[in-house]
C-alpha cells in the first residue's frame, strides 16, 4: 500500500540526486512467491551536489513492499530501518568519497497483481519499471537522473532468461546480461519463460549484424512475422530519417499477456503487450496491423529519443514521448499515406486531448506538479507533445529541424535532460527566439482562434484573434505562438496562393494578401498546423466548395468534417433535415476515384457522439447524448437512403482480390468497402453483412460484418459462431467482449456489459479483458450516459474492485468521468455521486484517489 496521504511532487522543488551511480550489478534467484534480489551498487557523491563531496548528504534509496534481508556499506553490515517508501543511509554512516553498497531483498511477483515491479504473467516473469516501478524489486535511487551500466545474473530453471543489453555468459539454470549504455532503472528489465523465438537479422549501416528476437509463448510463433518487418523497417527509418544506428549487438521483444499500457522501451529488451505484437490475417484487422507497425517503431525509436537521451525528470516526460510519438507518427506516414495518416492522428488528438483538455483534467504538455506520475502518460504529454514538435518544425523549416536534432544527439546523447535544453538546441541551430514557444509546453489548454476576413482592392486580409480558457491552477493565457498555415483558392476553384505559414505572435493580429483578382475562399490551418480549435464563421456551400477543391487533403476532409457536424448540430439544436448539399457532397465523394479509397472511407466516416457532445457543448448548448444517439443514427439512414445504388456498386468495386495483405493499398480498399456495407446493411436487411461473414477469410471482414449485423440488431448466430471459432483466443475474444458493448442499445449497454462480466472468461485481472468491456462502456456514449445512470454506476463499482488490485489501470478508466461537466444537472448529480462514492472508499489507491479529486476539482489537486 502506498501512504495514505498523498505527497504533491513539484517540478520547483527539483534537487539533483545526492550520489551517482557508477555501477550496478543485480543478482535474481526467481521464485513465484519468494524471488531473492541482490544487488551491489557502486555510489559516488555528485559532484553537482557540495554537500554529498563534504560527506553532509543523506543517501536517500526507494524501495516499496520489499522484505530487506540484509544491508552492507563496503563489506560492513548495516543496521537499516526502511519505511514504507524507502531506506536512508545517514551522512554519518557512509564513508566518504565512492562506496558500494550490497543489499539482499525478497519479493513476491506471483502476488503483484498491479503490473509494475516483477510480476507473473502466464506462468512468466516480467517486468515493468516505468515509471516507478523499481523501487519494488530493490532499493535504489529510483529517479531517471541517475543513470548507470547494469549487470545482471538471473537463476531460474525457465528455459528463457533474458535482461537488458547483450548476453555475456549462460549455464544450465542461469544467464548473464550486461548493458554498457548507462541508463535509469526505470528501463531495467528482466523476462524468464517457456518462450520462443521469431528470430531475423539486421545489418546496420555501418554493416553491424544485429540478431533480432521476438519472444512469445509456444503457438504464437506464426504471429510475430509482421512485427519482426516493423521493426526491421524502423530501424531503417530511423538510420535514413534521423542517423540513428542501433547500438547493441541483439535486440529483444517479449509479448506479455498481462500488460498495463501498450509496451515499454526497456533497453535492447522491449516488452509488449500481446496485442501490439502478435497478428495474423485471420485474427487481426487492418487497424490492428497498423497500430503494431506504429507500436513497434514508437518503441524501437525510443532507443535514441528516450534511452540514449532520456529524462531528467518525469516533468520532462513529453521530452521522450511526445518526440517518441512525433517520430512514429512520421514513419507511419513514410510506410502509408501522410494524408490519412495525418487525419487519424487529429482524431485521436480531437477525441482524447481536446477532450480533456476541455475540463477538469486539463494540464500542460510539461506539468508542473503530479501526486502519482502514473497519472501524466497522458494524451496531452504524448500526443499534444508531438504537435509541439510538429509546430517547432514548421515553425524552423526542414532544415533547421534537422539541424537540431544533430545538436540534440550530439549535445545531449548519454544525460538526462529537460525541456529548456530541448529548446536551447533549437535556438542554437536556428538562431530563433523560443521563448514564446514555450508557452506550448507550460500553458495548458487548447486556443480557440477566430477568423475575421476582408477584401478590398485587390488585397485580402485574414484576422486571428487568439483566446485559451482557464484551466486549473492557470486563470491567466497569454499569447502562444501559433503557425497557421493558409492557402488561397479563386471562385473557380483554382489555387491562386499556395500554402504559405502565417506566424501568429499577438492575441489579435491581421495578415494581408496582395494582388487579387476575386475574393478568395481561404482554406486555412492546413494540414492541421497547429493545435486550436478554428472557429469562423461560413456557409455551407463554402465548405462544400472546399470539400471538392482544396488542394490540401487534410482541409478537404476538414471540410467534410464541419459540414456532417453543422449537419448534425442542426438536426440537434433545430430538428432540422440533414442538408441536401452535404448529402451531395459525400456522394461525390463516395464516386470520385481519384481519391484514394482510405481517404474516401475517412471522409464517410460522421463524428462520434462524444465529439458532437464536446462540440454542443463548446457552442453553448448541453448536451443530450440520448438525443445525439437519435439523430446519428437518422443521419446514417438519411446517408443511407441518399446514397442508394452508389453503396452496392462501392461495395462490389472495393472488394480485393486474392489473398489478404495487411499493406496500406489493400487495407484502404477494405476500409471504404466496409464504410458502404456499414450503409447498404440499413438497406438490405443485412443481405450482404450476412454473405460477407460467410465468406470471411480475416477478421476485417469479419469485424464488419459483425458490427454491421448488430448495427440494425441482427448477428446473433454470428456471434455464436464467432465465440466458437475463437472462444480459446483472448485477443480476438476481446474484440468479441467490446464489440457487444460498443454496439448495445443505450439502454441495454449497462445491462450487456454486466452480463458479460459474468462470464467465467471474463479475467478481470487482465487488463486487456477488463478494458475490453469498461473501455467498450465508457465508449457506448449514449449508453454510459444513460439517464439512469445504470452505466456510471457499472464504471464505479468496478473501479473500486478493480484498483486495490491495479490502482494503474482503474485510474485511467476512471478518465470516462472527466466531461461531467458538459451534460445536465441530473447527469452532473449522478457522475457527481459515484466520483463522491469512489472518493469515500477507504484505502483508495493514490492512483485514483488523484484523478477522481482532480475531476471533483479539489482545491489540492
Ligand atoms: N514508455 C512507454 C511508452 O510510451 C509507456 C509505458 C509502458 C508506461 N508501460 C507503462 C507508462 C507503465 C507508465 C506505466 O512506450
Ligand atoms: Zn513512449
Amino acid at each position: 500500500m502506498k501512504d495514505a496521504a498523498p505527497q504533491t511532487v513539484r517540478l520547483a522543488d527539483y534537487m539533483p540526486p545526492s550520489h551517482l551511480v557508477e555501477e550496478v550489478a543485480l543478482h535474481f534467484t526467481l521464485d513465484p512467491g519468494a524471488t531473492r534480489v541482490r544487488s551491489a551498487i557502486r555510489f559516488v557523491p555528485n559532484p553537482a551536489r557540495a554537500d554529498a563531496v563534504a560527506g553532509q548528504a543523506d543517501l536517500r534509496l526507494d524501495g516499496e513492499d520489499l522484505r530487506l534481508i540484509s544491508a552492507v556499506v563496503d563489506g560492513v553490515a548495516i543496521d537499516a530501518a526502511p519505511d514504507a517508501t524507502g531506506l536512508t543511509l545517514p551522512a554519518d554512516a557512509l564513508p566518504r568519497g565512492a562506496f558500494l553498497f550490497e543489499a539482499e531483498v525478497e519479493i513476491a511477483p506471483a502476488s503483484n497483481t498491479a503490473l509494475e515491479g516483477l510480476y507473473m504473467s502466464k506462468g512468466m516473469y516480467c517486468t515493468q519499471c516505468e515509471a516507478e516501478g523499481f523501487r519494488k524489486i530493490t532499493f535504489y535511487p529510483d529517479r531517471p537522473d541517475v543513470m548507470a551500466p547494469f549487470r545482471v545474473t538471473i537463476e531460474s530453471d525457465l528455459p528463457v532468461l533474458l535482461s537488458n543489453g547483450d548476453p555475456v555468459n549462460a549455464g544450465p539454470g542461469w544467464a548473464e546480461w550486461e548493458d554498457p549504455w548507462p541508463k535509469p532503472a526505470y528501463l531495467f528489465a528482466l523476462v524468464a519463460g517457456d518462450l520462443v523465438a521469431h528470430q531475423d537479422f539486421f545489418r546496420t549501416r555501418s554493416g553491424r549484424t544485429v540478431e533480432l528476437n521476438i519472444w512469445v509463448r509456444k503457438g504464437d510463433e506464426d504471429r510475430c512475422a509482421y512485427a519482426m518487418g516493423a521493426l526491421k523497417r524502423s530501424m531503417t527509418w530511423d538510420e535514413d530519417t534521423y542517423g540513428r544506428e542501433y547500438d547493441l549487438d541483439i535486440f529483444n521483444i517479449v509479448a506479455v499477456d498481462d500488460f498495463n499500457m501498450g509496451a515499454m522501451e526497456n533497453k535492447g529488451l522491449n516488452i509488449f503487450n500481446s496485442k501490439y505484437v502478435l497478428a495474423s490475417p485471420e485474427t487481426a484487422t487492418d487497424d490492428d496491423f497498423a497500430r503494431i507497425e506504429a507500436i513497434i517503431a514508437h518503441e524501437y525509436f525510443h532507443n535514441w529519443t528516450g534511452n540514449r537521451i532520456t529524462c531528467r525528470d518525469w516533468f520532462q516526460l513529453c521530452l521522450k514521448e511526445g518526440l517518441t510519438v512525433f517520430r512514429d507518427q512520421s514513419f507511419s506516414g513514410d510506410m502509408r499515406s501522410h494524408a490519412v495518416k495525418r487525419i487519424e492522428d487529429v482524431l485521436t488528438l480531437r477525441a482524447r486531448q481536446f477532450r480533456e483538455d476541455a475540463g477538469p483534467l486539463s494540464h500542460p504538455v510539461r506539468p508542473s506538479s503530479y501526486q502519482e506520475i502514473n497519472n501524466f502518460y497522458t494524451a496531452t504529454v504524448y500526443e499534444k507533445g508531438a504537435e509541439v514538435i510538429g509546430m517547432l518544425k514548421r515553425l524552423v523549416g526542414d532544415d533547421g529541424y534537422r539541424r537540431a536534432l544533430d545538436l540534440y544527439f550530439e549535445r545531449h546523447d548519454g544525460e538526462a535532460t529537460t525541456i529548456e535544453a530541448w529548446l536551447k538546441v533549437f535556438e542554437d541551430a536556428t538562431g530563433r527566439d523560443l521563448a514564446q514557444f514555450k508557452r506550448w509546453y507550460t500553458d495548458a489548454g487548447t486556443p480557440h482562434l477566430r477568423v475575421e476576413e476582408d477584401f478590398n482592392d485587390g488585397v485580402y486580409t485574414l484576422t486571428f484573434e487568439q483566446e485559451t480558457a482557464p484551466t486549473p491552477g492557470q486563470p491567466e493565457k497569454p499569447p502562444r505562438v501559433i503557425p497557421i498555415a493558409v492557402g488561397l483558392l479563386n471562385p473557380n476553384g483554382d489555387e491562386v496562393v499556395p500554402t504559405r505559414v502565417l506566424e501568429m505572435t499577438e492575441a489579435r493580429q491581421s495578415f494581408a494578401f496582395e494582388g487579387l483578382s476575386a475574393r478568395p475562399v481561404p482554406s486555412i490551418l492546413r494540414g492541421f498546423s497547429a493545435p486550436v480549435v478554428l472557429e469562423r464563421a461560413t456557409t455551407a456551400e463554402e465548405r462544400a466548395f472546399l470539400l471538392a477543391h482544396d488542394t490540401d487533403p487534410f482541409n478537404r476532409w476538414e471540410s467534410g468534417r464541419s459540414l456532417a457536424k453543422e449537419v448534425l448540430a442542426r438536426m440537434v439544436t433545430e430538428g432540422a433535415a440533414p442538408a441536401p448539399g452535404y448529402l451531395d457532397g459525400i456522394k461525390a465523394i463516395l464516386r470520385d476515384d481519384s481519391l484514394d479509397p482510405a481517404f474516401r472511407a475517412l471522409a464517410l466516416r460522421l463524428p462520434s457522439e462524444d465529439d458532437m457532445a464536446q462540440t454542443l457543448h463548446a457552442t453553448g448548448h448541453v448536451p443530450d447524448p440520448a438525443q445525439i444517439h437519435r439523430v446519428r443514427e437518422a443521419l446514417k439512414d438519411a446517408i443511407a437512403a441518399h446514397l442508394g445504388a452508389d453503396l452496392p456498386a462501392t461495395y462490389a468495386a472495393m472488394a480485393v482480390a486474392g489473398p489478404y495483405t495487411p499493406e496500406a493499398a489493400p487495407a484502404g480498399k477494405r476500409a471504404l468497402r466496409g464504410a458502404a456495407l456499414a450503409y447498404l446493411t440499413r438497406t438490405d436487411g443485412g443481405t450482404a453483412a450476412t454473405a460477407q461473414f460467410a465468406a470471411a477469410d480475416n477478421m476485417t471482414d469479419s469485424l464488419q460484418a459483425l458490427t454491421a449485423l448488430l448495427d440494425i440488431g441482427r448477428g446473433e448466430a454470428e456471434l455464436a459462431a464467432f465465440e466458437a471459432r475463437w472462444k480459446d483466443d483472448p485477443l480476438v475474444m476481446d474484440k468479441w467482449f467490446t464489440l457487444q458493448v460498443i454496439m448495445a442499445a443505450p439502454e441495454a449497454c449497462a445491462a450487456t456489459a454486466t452480463a458479460l462480466t459474468e462470464r467465467a472468461d471474463f479475467d478481470w485481472k487482465n487488463p486487456n479483458r477488463l478494458r475490453s468491456v469498461l473501455g467498450a462502456v465508457a465508449a457506448n456514449a449514449a449508453g454510459f450516459h444513460h439517464a439512469s445512470g445504470a452505466g456510471y454506476r457499472f464504471l464505479a463499482d468496478w473501479l473500486i474492485k478493480v484498483d486495490p488490485l491495479n490502482p494503474q489501470t482503474a485510474a485511467r478508466l476512471s478518465t470516462a468521468f472527466d466531461s461531467w461537466a458538459r451534460y445536465d444537472a441530473d447527469r452532473q448529480g449522478l457522475i457527481r455521486e459515484e466520483l463522491a462514492r469512489i472518493a469515500a472508499t477507504p484505502g483508495l489507491s493514490r492512483d485514483l484517489g488523484e484523478m477522481v479529486a482532480r475531476m471533483r476539482g479539489a482545491d489540492d489537486a
